[in-house]
């Protein structure tokens, strides 16, 4: 699909048909969802597939997540192995320290890579949806994610079903105009 439409199709989509989404586009979407950026390549991101339905049920419930998609996408990122690249020679302040982090890098690469999550989906034909992670510590121990990953979210994939389908209630507040939000040379 063109990378334009892709865009402009994705949106948050919680009802979904009850059909099976086959193996090879989940795959497709996940290997392209690791070709997201990451700072110094540290590529801290890693991704809980689900398809189990005991285990889709399960995590549906304890992440209270609305709609009834068949596959379940959980990103993890782990801070630890940031701090473990950023502690590499060509890393490494002159003076032998880490870098101060003014902006955390593994919660925005987590979130690059659920986008391509999201786009991905759409460019399979498919929907997805992204909820915040409510109880981290409830989805480590149900798939026992290693002590420093920290699951950022589950994403819902499946097919679309737009009949079901109620939009955000969020969306009544419209899209913020480029005026508001875009500065051109400086704010
Ligand atoms: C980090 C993040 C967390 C979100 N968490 C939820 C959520 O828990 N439940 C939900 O229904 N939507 C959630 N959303 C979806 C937003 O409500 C949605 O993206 C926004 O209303 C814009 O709609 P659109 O994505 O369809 O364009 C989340 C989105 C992001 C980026």
């Amino acid at each position: 699909m063109e990378f334009e439409r892709v865009v402009r199709k994705r949106r948050m989509i919680r009802a979904f048909k009850p059909m099976p989404v086959p193996d090879d586009k989940v795959r497709r979407v996940i290997d392209l969802a690791q070709h997201y950026p990451s700072a110094g390549f540290s590529q801290g991101v890693a991704f809980v597939v689900i398809t189990d339905p005991e285990r889709v049920g399960r995590v549906r419930e304890l992440n209270r997540l609305r709609g009834d998609a068949p596959v379940l996408v959980v990103p993890c990122v782990s801070e630890k192995l940031y701090h473990d690249r950023y502690h590499e020679a060509d890393k490494l302040r002159p003076d032998g320290t880490e870098i101060d982090w003014p902006i955390p890098y593994w919660h925005f690469d987590a979130g690059c890579a659920s986008l391509l999550i999201l786009l991905g989906a759409v460019d399979e034909g498919l929907a997805a949806y992204l909820a915040g992670a409510f109880r981290p510590d409830l989805l480590r121990k149900e798939l026992e994610i290693p002590d420093h990953f920290v699951p950022v979210g589950v994403v819902s994939i499946g097919y679309p079903d737009y009949e079901r389908h109620v939009p955000s209630p969020s969306l009544a507040r419209g899209r913020r105009s480029s005026s508001q939000v875009v500065h051109y040379e400086k704010w």
